[in-house]
């Protein structure tokens, strides 16, 4: 999927000349970067792994847009820290908070240390640089922050305990901040997705179904900006969302516990 040229131009005019994009070494993360970069803006991507990286800014390049790799763990206060200084004298004006991971299985049989450290990658890291950017954004009265929220954020879901807690803490700040931050021009977006095709099944050790392409999720997320404050993207998704819209949050829970517990089976 591609923007058309109207949306490449809504993005640029709206967001300004420099975007960031953590998590954008694979998977919808990179997808973004792309559908970015190919609107025109230049970026500022991240992730752990330097040779993913550096190969990311060589595809992105060829848009003919500027692009800083900054190699950094999320998890650390430095690679925070990193972000910040390489944004430095930029006019950033689109925060994409991508970068997360997932864990599964039994929560008291998981390594804690590890679960800690989701949480600082998934919500604490988002916690610091929402922060900041978003002071920079309400005081240049315009900016755009994308939150990578989850299916899994509506409800508790068993075999995934932790990290639909992550992602239900996403949702919420996100969903509240769009409303603090309307006043001062800044557009907040919770994309929900369902299952995506990256590297996140393998990290998470899940083995999902129906996932979709994340070519499929990067447009309609960017096209959602500034237009609506939250998007499911995928139609199966889209079905998943609506369909359970008014069954109880218990029932939801045991439905969740249906499914997680199919990616999952593997490891019993
Ligand atoms: N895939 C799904 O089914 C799905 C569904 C809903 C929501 N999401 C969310 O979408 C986001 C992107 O995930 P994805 O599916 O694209 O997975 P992915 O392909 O594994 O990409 C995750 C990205 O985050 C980066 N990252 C992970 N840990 C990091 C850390 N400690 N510090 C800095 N960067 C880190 C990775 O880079 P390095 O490996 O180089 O560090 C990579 O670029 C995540 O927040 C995820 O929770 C995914």
């Amino acid at each position: 999927m591609t923007l058309t040229a109207k949306e490449k131009a809504r993005l640029k005019s709206n967001y300004g000349e420099w975007a960031i994009v953590t998590g954008a070494s694979s998977g919808i993360g990179l997808e973004l970067a792309h559908q970015l970069a190919a609107s025109g803006i230049n970026l500022i991507i991240n992730g752990r792994q330097e040779e993913r990286l550096l190969q990311a800014k060589k595809q992105l390049s060829r848009h003919q847009v500027q692009v800083i790799p900054v190699v950094a763990d999320l998890a650390e206060a430095g690679g925070i820290d990193k972000i910040i200084q390489a944004s430095r004298g930029l006019p950033i004006g689109l925060l994409v908070n991508n970068a997360g991971f997932g864990t599964s299985g039994l929560f008291v049989d998981a390594s804690l240390f590890t679960e800690i450290n989701m949480l600082r990658v998934n919500c604490e890291a988002v916690l610091s640089l929402t922060h900041y950017f978003a002071q920079q954004f309400k005081q240049q009265k315009r900016g755009g922050i994308i939150f990578l929220s989850s299916l899994v954020a509506f409800q508790g879901v068993p075999y995934a305990a932790h990290y639909a807690a992550t992602k239900a803490y996403i949702q919420s700040f996100a969903e509240a901040l769009a409303v603090e931050l309307k006043p001062f021009q800044v557009d907040v977006l919770a994309a929900a997705p369902g299952p995506v095709d990256s590297g996140f099944a393998h990290r998470a050790n899940m083995k999902m179904g129906n996932s979709l392409a994340p070519e499929k999720i990067g447009v309609p997320i960017l096209k959602a900006l500034g237009r609506t404050n939250n998007v499911v993207p995928g139609l199966l998704s889209k079905v998943l969302v609506y369909s359970l819209a008014t069954v109880p949050r218990s029932a939801k829970i045991k439905i969740m516990k249906k499914v997680m517990g199919g990616f999952t089976q593997h490891q019993r």
